[in-house]
């Protein structure tokens, strides 16, 4: 047997399938599109199942994924056993109407036999009681002993979701030999001898609600194998969690609480709960889901506050559950891209939720606490709703964590009591509704559009004819609004662009026979559907046949702008290389910003070369063609992108002549020259290795192009030249500065040098001592100090007493040569005295001291007064 990695047998299985003509579509969301009959997807066909009806057309008539799934049935479970899980991945290979048994059943043997290595011997196999076509290919083609090939009856071997594809199967069990069971243990029993690895799905029917098994056009294969469950077979692990990449989570886990694994059967538990949970957490929140009290949100939520529960009874204080998310996605993202790319928000996310569980869940867990205590006393067995409600509503337990805690007490709630409690809250919460706020919100619960559908015209028309379908006020139904309400807007065809793909929404006006809309803003569901944001202007805003129009000039402008996005980024590919990538984007109608993967600054040379070749290919008029295609197809062309985003679906490839091809949903100019012009605005740098490029188009470089012309008028005027002499002028006008500057220079020395020798000129003396007392006009004092300073470092024994008037005022500097201080001169009481002659005062240290004086008149008497202290 070969020891692989879990990243690396998933990598295998997709290659080994590819060579054998299949596509490679990447793993579909966790939140099921279009398909009310699934809260989340729970097997590696069910995104397909339009497919296999034919209700869609698949890229490619073989198809193989990987694909993320999460189950929550049994979540109590998980932890406890070796096997339960509620995040687990799905290899599968899967033909639409294409191959069928006979080479679906010898490629699963190869898979397993030869890539994986594992021996013929170890390897039984079961099918449907009444295949007999599957039996015999097992039998005589790949030679499978008959006593190892078990017929078994509907409820092992026959496979369906509660609607849709399905069919009878055959199913590979690997022996883990008599160390694991009995000598007489067979597949499909109890037992842990055999371990199912991969099931074959011999898709033919498509069972309706009714229960009834429709048969299909074309027979179809569905594979499965959980690549945990094939993980743990290669690598001799005893259960899920010591595959290698999911240990290194229970290993973080034992880092971050310092606790010791296997001493303790109930922290094993937490941390493998923990451990499980995260997984799920991280990609639900990369798919969008978010917390919240219905649906999806629901279980997210309780995902969160169960793990966070057990990290309590780990020890861990704060929350920890957002640490854990770089480990997954740094080793998870070499498959799931949109966990790298959503890397800060999943943090937040459930960083937000675990907090804001964690203020609650102590004062929580001692009122449950509590509450059990006062069951077991008065012997009774089920906790009533109204306790339960209150555990959810004011300390964040959901209903499910509270049975759960009971459960392991032997006790239950009382869950219809508790529904109750929470349909008067439900309806407390209607009444109470704020009828201004619009509450659009991203992260908010969509069911209320489950169901919806709308055609999106916009491509190719600015105003169609559309009926409006929904009306909706902060998520719930209603059936009308008034003049001065805002509301959300529903149209079974609309040419209102929702904000998606980095461009905004259109905005304009929607018109019915006697009722007008403003449209403010438009957005897109999760789900795709386009969502007007409307204020009733005038009349009783009803669902019916209405016109619909947007702000034309607004959306010539953002197509001027998303299309010369497009140029922009061939033309940085061209000119820096081909590692930059678009790295986001925003597109509005006044300008756009562009992020890309770049790992410095672009030189200006660069930036003028890229701009000069976006204006190149503006200027060449080259058409803007769209076309709707395949993801396989669209690769096969060359087409750039995100396509991880579209599969499944066909998506738009957009070309601007040969030099540009982008698959993109956005809405675009039909000839490149249409964009105008093209103007970098700026270019800088956003986080490491991400540089950004805003920039404008059309009118608005006119607009920029007068600004700057008014701009040369005015210096012009101001410089007195023509404008084409601006720059020399300017020029010659710095230099000019610069000379007189240095002039300045010159004679401020010169002159300070004059003034220090006439200084020097007056030095009296009486004994041994040197004095002299000076004034200056318009001098500051600093200048005054360091004259001072200059003066008793060339003369010793010298008492110097200077007077500058500038201002109105007076400053006095006092100075001492440092061999006179004390002795019995101090620079402080000398200044004091004298400047009390001029009206002031003032102070310092023995040798250097300074005052102010205010009576100009008597600034010579007190300059005189000096030799009084020699
Ligand atoms: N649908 C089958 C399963 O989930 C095979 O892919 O087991």
């Amino acid at each position: 047997m070969k020891n692989l990695g879990l990243h690396e047998i998933r990598k295998e299985f997709l290659s080994f399938f590819e060579k054998k003509g299949h596509y490679v579509l990447p793993s579909f969301s966790l939140i099921p599109k279009n398909d009310k009959s699934l809260l989340l997807i729970g097997a590696g066909m069910a995104p397909m199942k339009k497919f296999f009806t034919g209700e869609a057309t698949p890229p490619a008539k073989r198809v193989t994924t990987c694909q993320k799934c999460l189950r929550t049935g049994d979540i109590e479970n998980v932890g406890k056993t070796d096997r339960h899980a509620t995040f687990f991945e799905m290899l599968g290979n899967f033909s639409f109407g294409d191959y069928f048994k006979k080479e679906a059943i010898p490629w699963a043997w190869e898979f397993l036999t030869v890539n994986l290595e594992i021996p013929k011997e170890d390897l039984w196999v079961t099918v449907y009681f009444e295949d007999d076509e599957a039996y015999n290919i097992w039998k005589d083609e790949i030679g499978v002993p008959e006593e190892k090939i078990i017929r078994l009856g509907k409820e092992d071997n026959f496979w369906e979701l509660e609607v849709g594809p399905s069919g009878p199967c055959t199913e590979i069990y690997v022996d883990r030999g008599l160390e694991y069971g009995s000598e007489d243990e067979r597949p499909g029993g109890e037992g842990d001898r055999f371990i199912e690895v991969w099931n074959l799905v011999f898709t033919q029917f498509d069972k309706d609600e009714k229960g009834v098994y429709n048969p299909l056009a074309h027979p179809n294969i569905d594979t499965g194998m959980g690549l945990e469950r094939i993980s743990t077979v290669l690598q001799h692990a005893n259960n899920i969690f010591e595959i290698d990449a999911i240990k290194e989570i229970l290993e973080e886990i034992k880092n971050m609480s310092g606790y010791k694994y296997g001493l303790d059967k109930k922290l094993d538990e937490s941390a493998r709960v923990i451990t499980d949970h995260i997984r799920a957490i991280t990609f639900l929140v990369g798919d969008t889901v978010r917390p919240s009290n219905e649906g999806r949100g629901y279980v997210l939520r309780r995902l969160i506050r169960r793990a966070a529960r057990h990290g309590r009874l780990l020890g861990l204080k704060k929350a920890f559950l957002y640490e854990l998310c770089d480990l997954i996605i740094d080793s998870w993202g070499v498959e799931y891209k949109e966990l790298i790319e959503n890397r800060e928000k999943i943090k937040d996310v459930i960083k937000g939720e675990e907090d804001k569980f964690l203020t609650t869940i102590e004062s929580g867990m001692n009122i449950l606490s509590g509450l059990i205590e006062k069951l077991e006393a008065d012997n009774k067995k089920v906790l009533g709703g109204e306790d339960v409600f209150k555990l959810y509503d004011t300390y964040g337990f959901p209903p499910d964590l509270t049975r759960e805690i009971l459960w392991e007490k032997g006790l239950e709630i009382d869950q219809k009591g508790f529904e109750e409690k929470m349909d008067e809250q439900r309806e407390r919460a209607r009444n109470a509704r704020d009828d201004s706020n619009i509450g659009w919100d991203s992260h908010a619960d969509e069911s209320v559009f489950e169901g919806y559908t709308n055609e999106f015209l916009g491509y190719d028309h600015n105003s169609c004819q559309g009926e409006i379908t929904g009306i909706f006020k902060n998520y719930k139904e209603v059936e009308s609004a008034e003049p001065g309400e805002k509301v959300m807007v529903l149209l079974d065809k609309t040419p209102f662009y929702g904000e998606g793909g980095g461009q905004v929404g259109d905005t304009g006006y929607i018109i019915g026979s006697d009722f007008k809309l403003r449209v403010f803003d438009t957005k897109k569901t999760r789900e795709g559907l386009h969502l007007h944001l409307v204020e009733v202007l005038e009349g009783c805003l009803q669902k019916e046949k209405v016109g619909a129009e947007i702000d034309v000039e607004r959306r010539n402008n953002i197509r001027r702008n998303h299309s010369v996005t497009h140029l922009l980024h061939k033309a940085l590919k061209e000119t820096l290389g081909s590692h930059v990538n678009q790295a986001g984007s925003l597109v509005e109608a006044d300008r756009m910003r562009f992020d890309f993967t770049h790992y410095e600054a672009i030189s200006k040379e660069d930036l003028k070369k890229i701009e000069a070749r976006v204006n190149e290919k503006i200027f060449e008029d080259l058409p803007v063609v769209t076309t709707i295609t395949n993801p396989q197809k669209a690769g096969e062309m060359g087409a750039i992108g995100l396509f991880e985003e579209k599969y499944g679906d066909l998506v738009r490839v957009l070309s601007m002549g040969d030099y540009s091809m982008e698959l993109c949903g956005g809405t675009h100019v039909s000839n490149t020259a249409q964009i105008s012009m093209f103007k970098i605005l700026s270019e800088s740098g956003v986080s490491s290795g991400v540089r950004r490029i805003e920039s404008i188009t059309g009118l608005a470089v006119y607009k920029y192009l007068l600004k700057a012309d008014s701009l040369r008028d005015d210096l012009s005027r101001e410089l007195k030249v023509n404008k084409s002499d601006i720059l020399q002028k300017t020029k010659a006008n710095i230099e000019e500065i610069k000379k007189l500057h240095k002039e300045i220079d010159k004679l401020e020395h010169d002159s300070a040098k004059d003034e220090v020798s006439k200084v020097l000129e007056n030095i009296k003396t009486k004994g041994d001592i040197n004095y002299v007392s000076y004034k200056f006009i318009d001098k500051d004092v600093n200048t005054l100090r360091d004259m001072a300073d200059e003066i008793r470092s060339k003369i010793s024994k010298i008492v110097i007493l200077f007077a500058g008037i500038i201002d109105g005022k007076i400053n006095f500097v006092c100075a001492l040569s440092k061999d006179l201080v004390k002795n019995p001169y101090e620079a402080g009481k000398i200044i004091k005295d004298i400047a009390k002659i001029a009206g002031g005062s003032g102070g310092g240290r023995p040798d250097m001291a300074t005052a102010g004086g205010k009576i100009l008149e008597k600034v010579d008497d007190a300059l005189n007064s000096l030799s009084d202290f020699i």
